[in-house]
């Protein structure tokens, strides 16, 4: 039996699940030297979500974050959550990015990291794992945990074992969802234990209070080292908290060694902080409970929430959470993390939304198929495949070697910006945020605090990185029927016109956009109505046998495919059916809108940019 040691994540995932990744430096500040004393296996405080937020939302230079923590923290490794080739972005970066970036943040302070791959595609571990090892830093690989017909302890100890070969010096079960159960749990971990012949790590969400009990059973098993959260940050879809663990072990021959008292007086800060800064205590929605039941994580749920409130089908939730594992079966199994969950989820909500099934696809979903995330765990169905990407190539090798060395050119783009090798790698993972970032530190190096008192608050109300781009709705048409303003969808003036003289009122007052209209009744019966003749003569008379192509979806229009490229259309085009016309970007994706039939480009009523309101006309064609 042999003592378990405790990572704490509160630095990291703890207010990443909880308060939206809001703590600032500022926050942890005068926690870290208490942490440093508590004698943490780790301290994760670095990674994930945190470097975006840091830049996005804080006006905070992640770097500088590392560092100050690192001087305040002596004794106890800080850790860091790597994304494999994603880095801490979205996107797979080139390998010249990878080393520069993994050399930068050992040389910052990090001394664990913990890399890990959406689809647990070892290969977008590769060099990740090499420029780590090239540091002389403890390498930690994770299996991501998942429940699926190929996913069996086997496969998983195969994972792990092949890992160790490219050289993990540890591994950990990342079980970001909450779905490991306690039973499982001893499995893994004893299989693991037995086959690897690593230190192993077990990384567990609370959700619906599996997490105490697989920690437990973990223990029994052999794991090494477990992962909480001081307790204010700790439950809900956060991790179990570290006084249950301690608490729970102690006396046992698995004895964390950790002083309750200690941790006591960490938590008692953190909670200082939670309520002075309003963030939420972690609780288990029902909601998120339901993973058991779905396998879809809380987040994932709450984000589908979301946007079916926004394409105002919040009441088709069940059919969604119905239809999300079958499009998972289609896609291979792939665990629902970032980005998996968010392509799987969008695929399923547009099946539902459309009422056929892939009959809309975001770019995201044909990349995936198009290999461009890696290798799904289980064959994607062939015939699935061409229907949505036709004869488009699909990648076998790894993605990352299709993608052209970076670093040079963005050193060259940073020029007169900033010449160290951190900000470029900022640069490099979130472009525009990072210049308005830049631009901002400098004003502030300019005229100090006296900018800084005018800057924006930040709080955690905050629309969080996930909600980030969400495109704003506004309403397209309003119609003023008797002084109250109600919003309607009025396709033709016409319509208002019979609404009018069937209603008892005397006028409306319409407002499209920025014009104004007033139609009056007049007394003399309904040939007699001066105003609506007037307005009927202005507005425009539509054409026969035209076909309007409208919004599927509540998004934003983009009239091309990049801010440099031409419109994929203007009036006057002749377009084939199957044509592409614009892109709507919705729930975060970009979906492409085709040509329903062979015509003309008559009409193209929407601007690049625009936000779309369910149903609103974007093209008008005139068919061929
Ligand atoms: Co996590």
């Amino acid at each position: 039996m042999q003592k378990i040691r405790i990572t704490d994540t509160s630095l990291r995932d703890g207010h990443q699940s909880l308060w939206a990744t809001r703590m600032t430096t500022e926050d942890m500040l005068p926690i870290l030297e208490k942490m440093d004393d508590v004698g943490y296996h780790s301290l994760e405080v670095w990674g994930g979500a945190t470097f975006d937020v840091c830049i996005r939302f804080l006006h905070e230079d992640p770097w500088e974050r590392l560092r100050i923590i690192r001087r305040h923290i002596k004794r106890t490794p800080l850790q860091m959550l790597l994304r494999g080739q994603s880095l801490v972005g979205y996107t797979h970066y080139p390998d010249d990015v990878v080393y520069r970036f993994v050399d930068k943040a050992a040389e910052n302070g990090i001394d664990i990291f913990r890399t890990f791959d959406a689809l647990n595609d070892l290969r977008n571990l590769a060099s990740g794992l090499k420029a780590i090892k090239k540091t002389g830093k403890h390498a930690q690989a994770c299996v991501v945990y998942t429940i699926s017909p190929v996913h069996s302890a086997e496969h998983f100890v195969e994972n792990a074992m092949r890992l160790r070969d490219m050289g993990a010096d540890s591994i950990c079960i990342k079980d970001m969802a909450g779905l490991l159960s306690p039973y499982v749990s001893y499995e893994l971990v004893s299989a693991l234990k037995e086959k690897v012949g690593l230190p192993i790590q077990l990384h567990t969400h609370y959700i619906g209070g599996l997490a105490v009990v697989s920690v437990i059973k973990a223990a029994e098993a052999g794991v090494d080292v477990v992962d909480t959260a001081s307790v204010p940050m700790a439950f809900g879809s956060s991790q179990p908290p570290v006084e249950t663990v301690v608490r729970a072990l102690q006396g046992s021959g698995h004895d964390t060694g950790l002083n309750l008292h200690q941790l006591f007086e960490v938590a008692a800060y953190f909670e200082d902080l939670r309520q002075h800064k309003g963030f939420e205590r972690g609780v288990t929605k029902i909601s998120d409970m339901r993973v058991f039941e779905h396998q879809v994580p809380g987040g994932m749920i709450s984000n589908l929430i979301s946007q079916l409130e926004e394409q105002k089908a919040g009441n088709r939730l069940e059919e969604v959470l119905r239809e999300i594992p079958r499009v998972r079966e289609d896609m291979g199994y792939p665990p629902l993390v970032t980005p998996t969950s968010q392509i799987i989820g969008i695929q399923a909500v547009l099946n539902v939304l459309m009422g056929e099934r892939y009959k809309l696809c975001p770019g995201e979903v044909k990349d995936y198929l198009r290999g461009y995330y890696g290798q799904p765990p289980a064959p994607v169905s062939e015939e699935l495949r061409r229907k949505i990407i036709g004869d488009l190539p699909v990648i076998t090798r790894r993605p990352a070697d299709e993608l052209e060395p970076r670093w040079d050119k963005a050193v060259a783009e940073m020029q007169g910006i900033s010449d160290k090798d951190e900000d470029v790698l900022t640069y490099v993972m979130f472009p525009q945020v990072a210049l308005k970032y830049f631009d901002y530190r400098a004003i502030v190096a300019l005229e100090g605090d006296e900018f800084l008192s005018n800057a924006p608050e930040l709080t955690a109300q905050d629309p969080g990185t996930e909600n980030a781009r969400r495109p704003v709705s506004v309403p397209r048409r309003k119609a003023v029927p008797g002084g109250e303003e109600e919003e309607m969808k009025i396709e033709d003036i016409r319509e208002l016109i019979v609404m009018l003289e069937a209603s008892s009122l005397a006028e409306i007052k319409v407002k499209s956009n920025d014009t104004e209209i007033v139609l009056r009744k007049s007394a003399g019966g309904s040939e007699a109505v001066g105003g609506i003749e007037s307005a009927m003569a202005a507005a425009p008379r539509p054409e026969e046998g035209l076909v309007k192509v409208s919004s599927p979806m509540v998004g934003t229009f983009y009239a091309s495919p990049s801010p440099e490229a031409p419109p994929f259309v203007a009036v006057g085009d002749k377009v084939k059916e199957g044509q592409t016309l614009c892109i709507v970007e919705a729930m975060k994706l970009m979906n492409e809108i085709k040509a329903e039939c062979n015509g003309e480009i008559a009409e193209v009523l929407a601007e690049n940019g625009q936000a779309l309101e369910y149903g609103q006309v974007m093209f008008i064609i005139r068919p061929a």
